[in-house]
């Protein structure tokens, strides 16, 4: 009598094995469609994620649907245009972090998984969904590696930190961007930079075009320097500083501009003849930004394992000289 009961126990168990097993396989089968969606996708970073994205996809054999959203309506539409096409989760890097609540709801009920990449969505409240998984750079901590880059370059130069004005691009609504910035302030500071001489140039949207007016303004406005530093939200930033202050006849000797990114905005930049105002920046990795961001979400669809809800990747200084080394080091 033991025995058959041990043995219809037994029996029992394998067959709700087996049922796992095959509803498992069910899951496994459905072909995976990620999406990920950036704000800005004319921008060489986001482009860098893509790649990355795609070469997640390449290896674990999943659809990647990349889609550029620069509003808030067009991030909406992506939305449903990912569900429509059967995607069953999606990475995004939107082009206002306050879209945040809309996007988690809009994410729910079409059913998706939602992770965000560069930029954290806020509430209403301006206070970070830390519900949402999210991948992000150490802003603070690169931002400072932007402020040592510069005042090392100061001193090696003997400028005069009293004669030297800073060009500091600003785009406040981004927590990012503004964490980045105060990080590289606060080291300059630190170092005996006075902070008179820090004009501030917000820029309307982040991109080199924008930075660059913002810094023609600072520039005009500030006519008793004659040499000056920058830094910003990334490269484009920084760019646009550099190019300002081109166009008034501050060369390489007159300018130290140090960007956070190291895209091919950057690598064009150092790989120029003579060496620029755009002195180095701060490379981080759109390797960990695509292509892990990617396998974490795939994880997640195919094995309900739900990706940690931050992560903050490093960065490290590049300049003409490091470029290769440096880029080779991050795998890229
Ligand atoms: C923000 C910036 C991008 C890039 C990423 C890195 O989204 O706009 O240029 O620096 O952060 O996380």
């Amino acid at each position: 009598m033991k025995r058959l009961n041990v043995i219809r126990v037994l029996s029992c168990c394998t067959l709700v094995g087996a049922l796992i097993a095959s509803f498992q396989t069910t899951l496994h089968a459905d072909p995976v469609k990620i999406g990920f969606v950036v704000k800005q996708p004319e921008e060489p970073w986001f482009q860098d994620e893509w790649k990355f994205a795609e070469q997640a996809a390449k290896e674990k054999n999943f659809t990647v649907v990349k889609i550029g959203a620069e509003n808030g309506e067009k991030v909406m539409s992506a939305i449903d245009n990912l569900a429509s096409q059967q995607a069953q989760g999606f990475i995004i890097c939107v082009p206002d972090v306050k879209l945040g609540a809309a996007v988690v709801a809009k994410a729910k009920v079409d059913h998706l998984k939602l992770m965000t990449v560069d930029d954290q969505l806020v509430d209403g409240k301006g206070t970070p969904i830390s519900s949402v998984p999210h991948m992000g750079i150490s802003a603070h901590e690169i931002g400072k590696q932007v402020g040592q880059a510069i005042v090392d370059e100061i001193k090696k130069r003997g400028w005069n930190m009293n004669e030297v004005g800073a060009i500091r691009i600003t785009y406040e609504q981004l927590p990012t961007a503004h964490d980045r910035v105060t990080g590289a302030t606060e080291v300059l500071t630190a170092a005996g930079f006075p902070s008179a001489n820090i004009v501030d140039a917000p820029q309307a949207k982040t991109d080199t075009e924008n930075a660059f007016n913002a810094a023609n303004i600072a520039l005009t406005k500030n006519p008793q320097f004659k040499k000056w530093v920058s830094f910003g939200l990334n490269d484009e930033a920084v760019l646009g500083a550099v190019r300002a202050a081109e166009g008034r006849g501050f060369g390489s000797d007159q300018m130290i501009g140090v960007g956070i990114g190291g895209a091919q905005s950057a690598i064009n930049e150092f790989n120029k003849p003579n060496p620029t105002g755009f002195f180095g920046t701060v490379l981080i990795s759109p390797k960990r930004h695509g292509y892990e961001t990617s396998l974490l979400m795939y994880n997640w669809i195919t094995q309900n394992q739900e990706p940690p809800k931050l992560t903050l990747t490093s960065g490290k200084l590049m300049n003409r000289e490091n470029l290769k080394e440096i880029r080779q080091e991050f795998g890229l």
